[in-house]
């Protein structure tokens, strides 16, 4: 498929195109179930004029283009379903800008989060958004990510500032300024984030960043129930402790991060927390905390304050997907993704967790609970039709649920392949105007098709 695009895009790029049946096989799956299919080939940009010569030849001969940072979105984001070119952008990884005294930084697209907070660490800054994976600031972009962060620094959407983005006719724009805040036009910014390679692709990114805090605790607190736990987190946000982070694990969550991080936390629903702040503002958080907790049956809350100690309780927590899947290796996985407002989360989390006991499914139960945000990591033997058919009618239990509650069936994951018909109920009267906008600024349908609608 596509000789003519292929011969022209080998002529212009040389080594930095690949047609190996190898790579194109990595670059042709994320970390979803959702079936593979390689790319017709992988072109490494090094540029953002790369990039844009690229999509002139695709555009040029009606070819998919697809942007790949590391391969880590959960809903087939990256899969090139039609075929088509894969950019890898993971050789554009450079901090181009720190600006300390306007606590912003300027990077390629390709970067990874851990590499642009090993760079930040030295000048005392850091950049929250963490979803579980290593993954890249373009594709946190693209699928507007969050993570165990967000109750406290808001999602990848509060942190963008402006994008460089190659559109789908090969024209460079830029979509913002340095500026905290703009009146300046439609906003752009928030129009690509999210967008899935749908519209365009991002090359650059202006982002907020934050000073590390003076000081961090980090602890766990056991409950008797997941009910409570969930009762403690609602309570917590609802009496406006300033948490910097509240996630919640199920026992089954803690017996899979124990086998895989090899820790020892007692297996019962555990809430992981970090307060942050001035010592005298987080011991005040923590003695609030304490409080609720302990109301709600809350015990053997322990704290870590050694940085060490810290990054180890949250390594073993951002594991939780490949912790999961390794209770059954030969097992394929369903993530689901639903947020709802905060005080609906527990009627939602019961529900869900009801569901799961109903079916038999083996599922972990975990979730950004602060943010109303919950996840059941499902493990499925795709070779057996009835399990198969019981995930998808857990996922689907658990999106109408959310929905009929004033949720949305994905708060960070994206949508994708898998939740397309979903988003055609969340958003149904607004379908059209989406449609609108994609084959106005995408009129041959080349940028990343067959994602999201
Ligand atoms: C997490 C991913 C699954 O929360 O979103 O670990
Ligand atoms: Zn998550």
């Amino acid at each position: 498929m596509y000789k003519t695009a292929i011969k022209q895009l080998a002529d212009a790029f040389g080594d930095k195109l690949s047609l190996s049946a190898a790579l194109r096989k990595t670059h042709g799956h994320d970390e979803s179930s959702h079936t593979g299919k390689s790319p017709d080939a992988v072109l490494f940009a090094h540029t953002t004029d790369d990039v844009a010569l690229a999509v002139k030849i695709c555009a040029a001969n009606t070819m998919p283009i697809i942007a790949y940072g590391a391969g880590t979105s959960l809903e087939g984001q990256i899969i090139p379903t039609r075929g088509g070119l894969t950019v890898d952008m993971s050789h554009m990884n450079r901090v181009l800008q720190v600006n300390c005294a306007d606590m912003d930084v300027r990077v390629e697209a390709g970067i990874t989060r851990e590499d642009l907070n090993r760079h930040l660490r030295d000048q005392g800054l850091f950049f929250p958004i963490d979803p579980g994976a290593n993954c890249t600031l373009g594709g946190m972009v693209a699928t507007r990510a969050s993570g165990t962060n967000a109750v406290r620094y808001g999602t990848m959407r509060e942190q963008l500032l402006s994008l460089k983005v190659v559109t789908a006719n090969g024209d460079i724009i830029e979509t913002g300024t340095r500026a905290r805040k703009s009146a300046a036009g439609y906003d752009l910014t928030h129009l690509f984030a999210g967008s899935e390679g749908t519209l365009g692709i991002t090359t650059e990114i202006s982002l907020r960043v934050h000073g590390i805090p003076e000081m961090l605790s980090a602890g766990v607190c056991r409950f008797p129930s997941l009910k409570a736990a969930v009762d403690t987190a609602i309570t917590t946000i609802q009496m406006g402790l300033p948490i910097s982070r509240i996630e919640l694990m199920d026992e089954l969550s803690i017996q899979a991060v124990n086998a895989h991080s090899k820790t020892t936390y007692p297996e019962a629903p555990t809430l992981f927390l970090e307060f942050s702040g001035s010592s005298l503002s987080v011991a005040d958080q923590i003695r609030s905390f304490e409080e609720i907790a302990l109301d709600m049956g809350g015990s053997d809350i322990e704290f870590a304050n050694t940085q060490e100690a810290i990054n180890a309780l949250w390594h073993a927590r951002h594991n939780i997907l490949y912790a999961t899947k390794a209770l059954a290796p030969t097992k394929s996985t369903i993530t689901t993704d639903i947020c709802v407002p905060i005080s609906e989360l527990a009627t939602c989390m019961m529900e869900t967790r009801k569901d799961i006991e109903q079916s038999g499914l083996l599922a972990t139960i975990l979730g950004h609970v602060g943010d109303g945000n919950f996840h059941t990591i499902i493990l499925v033997d795709e070779e057996n039709p009835a399990e198969a058919n019981k995930a998808t009618a857990l996922n689907v239990a658990m999106v109408e649920r959310a929905l009929k509650l004033g949720g949305t069936c994905t708060g960070e994951h994206g949508i994708g392949l898998g939740k397309r018909e979903f988003l055609q109920q969340e958003k149904a009267s607004a379908i059209p105007l989406m449609q609108t906008i994609k084959n106005a600024l995408d009129p041959k349908g080349i940028m990343n098709p067959g994602k999201i609608f």
